[in-house]
């Protein structure tokens, strides 16, 4: 009996070793010359101490018709849970050594596996990529597993946060599942993404082209906009991952964690009153006022190489994680275009998904004009925004710094989208356009007849100015709550949080909305 009983224990702890050891010591030994951690190391990087534990460790590969037909324990991912600052997290990890982390049918089972229970308990889904795809000696099985994960993306998308690490080079369903997920992470020179890779672009185009350029972290992080962070290497990119979950809450049904950083609520900032030059048409830095009004002046910007006329990101107000979309005028005088429209949406219907408060910093001077923005789809691309701040109902503020004009001032956040509370500093231009616009398309007939004609403009200009470019008579109509002094904006908007916090909102009964995709 006891002999048995050893074997039994012996048989266990072999199987489990054939499945720690993978690829073996040769590939494990070739990741870490590429500057690549191994799915496992990953893993202990990204949770807490000693808080993982694992499933499937002696689940079998079918192995493949053709090729390598060996089937390997384990199947090149390594899945479970764990805990990150304490909060329970799902993981998966794809193991390169095995089959280049390529997706076969058991591989994929993992996957579903956890992605499910992360559902059904209600906590963050956490994936490390680092495949080249579908298993292409698994044929159609694999295809059919990479749709099991693809169903499941999208029935978790916005009931828990599903966050997609780029840690390789990656392909096909490698890419698209994650382009599914909330939040994409890549690491600088060792990760890649694309539908397919050099060889096959050489095989079908005839075309040389390296994986950076083809889909490297300057691509994705500032061309195509498809990651939202990008690292230097692995090690602090799970340590971003981290960070990130910090401000989320586990699942649409909670509140993200209270986070008190000891940064007193009534501090009040008075550079904060000389922040906008006098020139209306001079830029300044809104990462001034983002990084004075937050708590501890921390903030975690998301795509900040990406849309750069437009800042999103999470940062704290009162303890409290809150989305913080921004113009950013030192960029393209931070006017909304195609790209800063999809990227600010984007960021909302998260937020807005998952009880995260918004709020809009404004100074946009408008769309960008022009046959470009226009060809490209501006006015669907602008929609998406304009849908997204609307349907949010989770507390809204805004606070207009200086220009709000036209269509772009109604997009970000304004009253009349019910917007919940809507201040101004004095500095703010509210209006149909610039002054200069307004004016030449006003009093285009009188400008041309002037004997001056240049000095006839600059009058009508400050005519125009003077009524029309300041806060005043929208605050005299109610569509700004307050003109509020800029020193005590922190301030204002902790309290409004506050008051906002029981806010119930809902729409009609319907299936979903469509927004314009
Ligand atoms: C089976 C694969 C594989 C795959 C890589 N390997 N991709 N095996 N299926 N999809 C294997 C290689 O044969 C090799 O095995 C090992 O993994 C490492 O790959 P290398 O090519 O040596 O590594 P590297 O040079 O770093 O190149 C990585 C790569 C490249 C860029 C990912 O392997 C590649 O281009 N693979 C094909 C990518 C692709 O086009 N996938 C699309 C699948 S279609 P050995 O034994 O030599 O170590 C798909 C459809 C899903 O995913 C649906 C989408 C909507």
């Amino acid at each position: 009996m006891d002999a048995e009983y050893h074997t039994t224990i012996e048989t266990l702890e072999k199987l489990r070793a054939e499945s720690m050891d993978a690829g073996g010591t040769q590939k494990r030994d070739a990741q870490h010359r590429g500057g690549k951690l191994t799915a496992r190391e990953r893993i202990e990087l990204l949770l807490d101490d000693g808080s993982f534990e694992e499933f499937d460790v002696l689940k079998l590969g079918r192995g493949g018709a053709i090729g390598d037909a060996k089937s390997y324990p384990g199947d090149g991912v390594i899945t479970g849970h764990g805990n990150i600052d304490g909060r329970e997290v799902f993981v998966f990890s794809q193991d390169f050594t095995v089959v280049g982390g390529s997706l076969g049918e058991a591989h994929a089972q993992k996957i579903c596996k956890v992605m499910d229970l992360a559902v059904k308990v209600g906590n963050p889904i956490i994936g490390l990529n680092d495949s080249g795809g579908a298993r292409i000696q698994e044929g159609v099985d694999a295809l059919a597993a990479y749709g099991e994960i693809f169903h499941r993306n999208v029935r978790a998308s916005g009931v828990v946060p599903q966050i997609s690490c780029i840690m390789g080079p990656c392909a096909g369903g490698a890419v698209y599942s994650p382009a599914i997920t909330d939040f994409v992470f890549m690491v600088r020179d060792s990760s890649y993404m694309f539908v397919t890779g050099p060889t096959v672009v050489k095989t079908v185009t005839h075309q040389d082209i390296t994986s950076e350029d083809l889909g490297g972290t300057n691509v994705h992080g500032s061309v195509s906009g498809v990651a939202h962070f990008t690292a230097q290497n692995d090690v602090l990119c799970l340590r971003d991952i981290r960070r990130l979950i910090n401000y989320l809450p586990s699942n649409n049904r909670q509140r993200a964690p209270l986070l008190d950083l000891r940064d007193p609520t009534d501090r009040i900032d008075p550079a904060l009153d000389y922040l906008i030059p006098e020139n209306p048409n001079q830029t300044y830095d809104m990462n001034v006022l983002i990084y004075s009004i937050l708590d501890g002046a921390e903030f975690m910007e998301v795509q900040p190489g990406f849309a750069r006329n437009i800042v999103c990101g999470f940062g704290r107000l009162g303890g409290q994680t809150i989305g913080l979309v921004a113009n950013q005028p030192a960029v393209l005088a931070g006017v909304l275009d195609t790209n800063a429209s999809f990227k600010a949406g984007r960021f909302v219907r998260f937020c807005d998904a998952f009880n995260i408060p918004l709020i809009a910093l404004v100074d946009v001077p408008g769309f960008m004009p022009g046959p470009d923005q226009e060809h490209g789809g501006i006015i669907r691309h602008g929609a998406k925004l304009l849908y997204a701040f609307t349907e949010a109902t989770v507390p809204r503020i805004a606070v207009i710094v200086r220009k709000a004009y036209g269509g772009a001032y109604l997009v970000m956040n304004s009253k009349h989208i019910h917007c919940d509370v809507n201040y101004a500093w004095p500095t703010a231009e509210i209006a149909v356009m610039g002054p200069k616009g307004a004016a030449e398309v006003i009093h285009r007939r009188e400008i041309q007849s002037a004997e001056d004609p240049e000095a006839m403009l600059n009058e009508k200009m400050t005519q125009y100015r003077n009524t029309f470019a300041n806060p005043f008579l929208a605050a005299q109509r109610g569509y700004i709550d307050d003109v509020i002094f800029p020193r005590d904006t922190r301030h204002r908007l902790i309290r409004t949080l506050q008051v906002l916090d029981g806010k119930e909102s809902k729409g009609p009964e319907r299936k979903h909305g469509n927004i314009p995709l």
